[in-house]
């Protein structure tokens, strides 16, 4: 799925730009990768795109068609299209029910979704659960778990199993790995890149790390206090014309 943002504003409140016109394109099947540090308006574009917050200028088209500036929370189409993978395993598990009532909940949500995994098949509602592991690398035997029994890295690859279980053609990344050690991160990463060979999946994927988003993406821009500072190709990363504070965040991640 196509994704085209053009002179793309926000504010919270008066006065207070926390998205300053944004202008990008994905194209299918891509992964776009959003730099910026802390306070740079990075989480606040992945709400917008998501539909959980409003904007106040410019539009967003996916694969050619409208998204209105209202919150979209309730427009069930556009979920079912867009998923989120949040910085925070925990904070979209339930922490009272086992591992397997979680994963499904995309899928009890949107019973009119026949994921090809399921396609040819008649499997429990458990087995299902068990298949959505798998395709994340995790062992079956963890359905039965509740999330205070998992690992950081675990969780937040039930969380990717549970986005996407209904084939989301965009899917948002907001630091998925930001709170994993380096080793476990790099897994994360390595799974994303396979879920989106396999997919044709577009991803969004946004870190402060630039060295996370060099892993995965090809095409990537810069935010800095909510506008786009620098936005370039992976083999342009070194070149003496990168802007000054993208020149700062490869220093800060090390690789330079
Ligand atoms: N609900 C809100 N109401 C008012 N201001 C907000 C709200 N959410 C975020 N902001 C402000 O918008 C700006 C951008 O915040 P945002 O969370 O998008 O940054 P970020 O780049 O994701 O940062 P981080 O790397 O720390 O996650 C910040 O100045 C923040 O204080
Ligand atoms: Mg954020």
């Amino acid at each position: 799925m196509s994704l085209e943002v053009v002179g793309l504003s926000k504010n919270y409140e008066k006065n207070t730009q926390v998205l300053n016109n944004i202008s990008f394109q994905v194209k299918e099947g891509d992964c776009l990768g959003i730099v910026g540090e802390s306070g740079s308006g990075k989480s606040t574009l992945a709400r917008v795109l998501l539909g959980l917050e409003s904007y106040k200028d410019g539009s967003i088209m996916l694969n050619g068609q409208p998204i209105p500036p209202q919150k979209r929370s309730l427009l069930r189409q556009y979920r079912k299209n867009v998923q989120m993978i949040f910085q925070d395993a925990n904070s979209s598990l339930n922490p009272k029910l086992p591992i397997w009532k979680s994963l499904l909940e995309p899928l009890d949500n949107f019973k009119e979704v026949k994921p090809s995994f399921l396609a040819h098949s008649n499997l429990t509602r458990k087995q299902i659960a068990e298949n959505l592991l798998e395709m994340v690398g995790l062992g079956k035997e963890m359905v039965d778990r509740f999330p205070g029994e998992l690992s950081g890295g675990q969780k937040q690859r039930v969380g990717i199993a549970r986005a996407i279980s209904i084939e989301p053609t965009l899917l948002i990344c907001d630091e998925p790995t930001a709170s994993l050690d380096v080793t476990v991160q790099i897994q994360i990463l390595e799974l994303l890149s396979e879920l989106q060979r396999k997919t044709n999946m577009t991803i969004l994927f946004i870190s402060h790390d630039i060295r996370a988003v060099t892993y995965l993406c090809r095409k990537m821009i810069v935010l800095k206090e909510g506008s786009i500072v620098d936005q370039f190709m992976l083999e342009e990363l070194y070149d003496q014309d990168r802007h000054s504070y993208t020149k700062a965040l490869i220093k800060a991640a090390s690789i330079d």
